[in-house]
C-alpha cells in the first residue's frame, strides 16, 4: 500500500463471513471498505448454512492431507474468538453465542478409536490439553450418549459460535460505520495491463468462497488471470436441525463425520461431504442417514423432530487450507477455500489480511496460506 494513502478504498468481493470479517478489521484500522455481493442477503452462502464449529482440534490437528501450519493457523483464529464476539456484541447489543468449548470426540467403531487416538498423539505433541474419557465418563459428560460407546476425548480447545447470529450482527456491526457500505450486486472489474482495477478502489479482495475463480474481471475470470484459484473446489455437505429438547444434548459431540452441534432452540446436525458438487437441492436419502446416525449416537434424539434441513458448499482446497495473500502482480488479494473452517478462521484472515493490504506485512504463519503455494501446479 502506498504509504501517501492513509484511509484506502478497498473493494471485497464477497460478503460471507470473510468478506465481512475482513472488512471489519480493515475498517477498524482506518480503510473505508465496500462490499459488493451478488446474493440478495449478504452472508447466506457457506456461511449460513455451516455449524458454527470453532474446533482447531477435530479438524485441523490430526487431519490427513492437511496443510502442516493449518492447526496453527486454527489454533491461533480460536484464541480470537472471545475478542472478536466481545466486540461485535459491545458495538450491535446482540450475543453471538460464542463457547469456547469444551466438546467431545465420541469413538463408536475400533476405526473411531484408531482415530481418537491418532489426535491424542498430536495433541499431547503439541502439549494441547485434552482428556481422555471411557464410555461411562463419556456417558457422564455429555448424557445424551449411548451407552455403547467406546470412549471419548474432551477437547477444551474446541467450542462454537452460532454462525448465522454472528453473520446478521457483523452486518449490523459493519452498517453501523461510515466508511462500510454494501452493494448488492457484481463489481465492475476490469483487467488493465495485468492489473485487476475497480474505478474508485485502491484495493481489490477476492472472498467469494467456492465461486472466487468464477468472478468476472472483465471479458475473463478471475481464474483465468490467476489459475491457481482453480484449486477452489465446491464440497456441498447436507445437514439438517432438530427441535432442542430439554434434557439435551447440551454438547457439541462428534463422531468420525457425524456432528450434533446444540444453538439456541435448535440442535444442528451435520455434514455429507461431497466433492465437486455444486448443488444446493436436498435429496432426502441424505437426510434420513444423518439423521440415523444422531439417533445411533445419541438416542435421545429420537424423541426430536427435524425443524430444517440444507445443503450447503464448502470452498475446499488441496491441503483443506484456505488462499490468503496477494495474487501475484495482479495487485488484487485473495481471501477464500476455507473448506471446513470459514466461521474459526475469520478473525485471523481478517488479520492476516489487513497486515498484508495495509501494511505489506506477511508473517511466518501466513506465508504459509499464500495462493503462490498452488502456482507451480497449475502454472
Ligand atoms: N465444519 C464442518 C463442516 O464443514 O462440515
Amino acid at each position: 500500500m502506498s504509504p501517501s494513502l492513509s484511509s484506502p478504498r478497498i473493494a471485497i468481493i464477497g460478503a460471507g463471513i470473510i468478506g465481512l470479517s475482513c472488512a471489519w478489521e480493515l475498517a477498524k484500522r482506518g480503510a473505508h471498505v465496500t462490499l459488493f455481493d451478488s446474493g440478495f442477503y449478504p452472508g447466506r452462502g457457506a456461511s449460513w448454512a455451516a455449524a458454527g464449529m470453532l474446533a482447531p482440534a477435530y479438524e485441523a490437528a490430526a487431519e490427513p492431507g492437511a496443510n502442516p501450519r493449518l492447526f496453527d493457523l486454527c489454533l491461533k483464529s480460536a484464541g480470537q474468538w472471545t475478542d472478536m464476539s466481545g466486540a461485535i456484541a459491545a458495538l450491535t447489543k446482540r450475543d453471538v453465542l460464542h463457547s469456547i468449548g469444551p466438546s467431545l470426540a465420541v469413538a463408536q467403531t475400533a476405526e473411531d478409536r484408531i482415530h481418537l487416538a491418532g489426535l491424542a498423539e498430536a495433541l499431547n505433541a503439541r502439549k494441547i490439553p485434552f482428556d481422555v474419557l471411557s464410555p461411562g465418563e463419556a456417558v457422564q459428560a455429555e448424557p445424551c450418549l449411548h451407552a455403547g460407546n467406546k470412549g471419548a476425548l474432551r477437547l477444551p480447545t474446541d467450542g462454537q459460535v452460532d454462525n448465522r447470529l454472528l453473520v446478521e450482527a457483523l452486518i449490523r456491526a459493519l452498517e453501523r460505520q461510515d466508511q462500510v457500505a454494501f452493494v448488492t450486486g457484481t463489481a465492475p472489474l476490469a483487467l488493465v495491463q495485468g492489473k485487476i482495477v475497480l474505478a474508485g478502489f485502491d484495493r481489490v479482495i477476492f472472498a467469494a468462497g467456492w465461486e472466487t475463480a468464477s468472478v468476472r474481471v472483465g471479458d475473463t475470470t478471475l481464474g483465468d488471470i490467476a489459475p491457481m484459484l482453480r484449486k477452489i473446489e465446491p464440497v456441498a455437505g447436507h445437514m439438517l436441525a432438530f427441535n432442542r429438547l430439554p434434557d439435551g444434548p447440551e454438547m457439541t459431540v462428534r463422531s468420525g463425520a457425524l456432528y450434533i452441534v446444540p444453538k439456541a432452540g435448535r440442535l444442528i446436525v451435520g455434514a455429507t461431504v461431497e466433492p465437486g458438487e455444486t448443488s444446493t437441492r436436498i435429496d432426502s436419502d441424505a437426510i434420513n442417514r444423518l439423521e440415523a446416525a444422531a439417533h445411533a449416537l445419541c438416542p435421545m434424539l429420537k424423541r426430536a423432530t427435524i425443524i430444517e434441513a440444507w445443503r450447503g458448499i464448502r470452498p475446499g482446497t488441496p491441503d483443506h487450507a484456505p488462499m490468503i495473500g496477494a495474487l501475484g502482480g495482479t495487485g488484487a488479494f485473495v481471501a477464500a477455500g476455507h473448506y471446513r473452517n470459514g466461521i474459526l478462521l475469520a478473525p485471523i484472515t481478517a488479520q492476516i489480511m489487513a497486515d498484508s493490504v495495509l501494511d505489506g506485512k506477511t508473517s511466518d504463519l501466513a506465508s504459509a496460506f499464500s495462493p503462490a503455494r498452488f502456482a507451480a501446479a497449475t502454472a
